[in-house]
């Protein structure tokens, strides 16, 4: 049985997919061992309160410094007994003494098609350039923001007449399908990583 990590900051609605892939069997061989919040009112941490999985609010006020945070947050995760960690909308960018220590097993959702639009309000970004297409990808976790090897890229269309919220809405579907397809792989062990490249077995 592989463990699932999540971390998040508020919605939850990508952990809540994930779970639901699980429950449903879609991945199978797998379960959630922690659901990790830096905000004390995140959504996503009622939800896995109420779906009984175990829930922490990790407050950074009581650090106040990036890496002691971060290492309380690492012990929370090894204690979970965790194979693979997910960010799912986690508002803090993790230091490089925390991506060492899970190497290879932090993986991110980010809602544009990587390198294009790193960073905050991505989608919004995506509609003041004016492209055609945007979606989401799946990625290693590194030391740089948005930037680790690609595990699963997913695009969509942008039509003339779409607001930020349609493409917002869009997006989020596809992050939801790509995100479970993701960690299904990593959990069958069927993703390899090869320098900046993700090799995915069939
Ligand atoms: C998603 O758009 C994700 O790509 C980004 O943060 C958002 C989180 O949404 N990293 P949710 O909390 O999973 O609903």
């Amino acid at each position: 049985m592989k463990k699932i990590a999540i971390l998040l900051s508020g919605r939850g609605s990508n952990f809540i997919s994930i779970h639901n892939s699980i429950k449903s069997g879609n991945i199978s061989g797998a379960e959630i061992s922690l659901v990790l919040s830096n905000k004390a009112d995140a959504l996503g941490l009622t939800h896995a309160r109420a779906e009984g999985l175990h829930a922490v609010f990790a407050d950074y006020s009581k650090f106040k410094d990036r890496v002691k945070y971060d290492m309380y947050v690492a012990a929370q995760i090894k204690d979970s007994g965790a194979d693979l960690i997910c960010l799912a909308g986690y508002m803090r960018i993790v230091s490089k003494e925390f991506v060492e220590i899970f190497k290879d097993r932090l993986i991110n959702i980010h809602p544009s098609i990587l390198p294009s639009f790193p960073g905050l309000d991505a989608q919004q970004q995506a509609f003041d350039y004016g492209v055609k297409y945007s979606g989401c990808t799946v990625h290693f976790v590194d030391e740089k923001v948005d930037h680790g090897a690609i595990i699963l890229q997913s695009l969509v269309a942008i039509n003339d007449d779409d607001t930020v919220d349609d493409i917002s809405a869009r997006i989020l579907k596809e992050e939801h399908l790509v995100y479970s397809k993701a960690v299904k792989l990593f959990v069958e062990d069927k993703i390899r990583i090869i320098g900046r490249k993700v090799v995915v077995q069939k």
